[in-house]
């Protein structure tokens, strides 16, 4: 079960809660599989995507989701928003809330900005990235990836490679493996990779190939150049002729590994074009599975805790985990309800 308002980060989020939301998603993966990819699930509601940094896919992945749900979506971008006009966060926000959006959706160049803008208005909000802190969507939809490739997360070895320092898909990712029982490794040079981490319960290596020793799953990550005020090593061709991963570095992994990468890939830089598109890659299933994590979140957040079913009997949405005390997997009913009442 997931009864939080706002999903802002994964630091804190149990293990049972995880579960909750990834069977939810593996049970919206069904609808986009089928010619009309929609249920009316949200429909009537309002989503709201306010993005003050530039992104493609996450954009675009949570448009889908919601459209999928048959809810409303308005993208907002920095540059055509009041911003560039000089308004605060806070008031976009409480303007935004006087129009009584259902949900919205935040990327913000400053760690904390979601947690600011929930304190603001009353819709959920959900985190999609914010400053170098957290994204807790990306880690939920690489958890999935991870757990239908594995059959389950606890007990992998799992080397996240690159620039952690700056990368809020790496926290996410560490706390979200940590609850679900995996090992985790940082692997990258000693100045993208700060000790302070060893607290949190990553392990911390600097040699990529021992790194990727015996790993059952590879996560890269891009170099972060527009966060990187200083230099953290010498050239990029130097880090690439370190840290790139190659045929010969995978093979240092386990013989079933999977490769991920968050995106926006540096091919040829941290990741090889043969391992990008080669047999262990599974960086499109990422892609895939980011819309039914979102298609996940915005229905616990929005669809089941605001009760659709009690507007309309025959779009029910009512999760039969709640009444019946059951978790796991119970998330799969509704899908099959509002796809009969289609
Ligand atoms: C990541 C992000 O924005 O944090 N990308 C994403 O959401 N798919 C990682 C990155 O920008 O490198």
């Amino acid at each position: 079960m997931f009864e939080r308002r706002h999903l802002l980060g994964l630091e804190g989020v149990s293990a049972e809660e995880i579960t909750f939301l990834l069977d939810s998603a593996e049970s919206f993966k069904e609808v986009s599989e089928r010619e009309i990819k929609k249920v009316p699930t949200l429909r009537g509601r309002t989503v709201v995507n306010l993005f003050y940094e530039s992104s493609t896919r996450t954009r675009t992945s949570f448009e889908i989701a919601a459209k999928r749900l048959s809810a409303d979506t308005i993208n907002l971008s920095a540059s055509a928003s009041s911003a560039s006009k000089g308004e605060t966060l806070t008031d976009t926000a409480r303007n935004l809330a006087a129009m009584r959006p259902d949900a919205i959706v935040v990327r913000h160049p400053s760690a904390g900005a979601p947690h600011l803008l929930a304190r603001h208005v009353d819709c959920p909000i959900i985190n999609a990235g914010d400053g170098a802190h957290e994204h807790p969507t990306q880690a939920l939809l690489d958890l999935l990836t991870i757990r239908s490739h594995k059959g389950q997360i606890a007990g992998l070895t799992v080397a996240i490679v690159g620039d952690l320092l700056h990368s809020r898909v790496a926290r996410s990712n560490l706390f979200g493996l940590r609850t679900m029982g995996a090992r985790v490794r940082f692997v990258g040079p000693p100045t993208l990779v700060p000790p302070q981490f060893a607290d949190l319960g990553a392990e911390l290596v600097n040699d990529l190939h021992e790194g990727l020793r015996d790993a059952d799953v590879i996560m890269m990550l891009r170099i972060q150049r527009e966060r990187m005020n200083g230099r953290y090593f010498s050239s990029l061709d130097e880090y690439s002729r370190l840290y790139c991963l190659s045929v010969d570095a995978v093979a240092k992994a386990r013989r079933d590994v999977i490769i991920l990468h968050p995106g926006p890939m540096n091919r040829g830089v941290e990741i090889s074009s043969t391992v990008a598109d080669g047999p262990y890659s599974v960086i499109m299933d990422q892609v895939t599975n980011g819309v039914a994590v979102r298609m996940a979140a915005l229905y616990v957040l929005v669809g089941r805790r605001r009760g659709i079913e009690a507007d309309d009997g025959e779009h029910s949405t009512r999760d039969a985990g709640t009444a019946g005390g059951r978790t796991a997997g119970a998330a799969a009913l509704p899908l099959r309800r509002a796809a009969a009442a289609e």
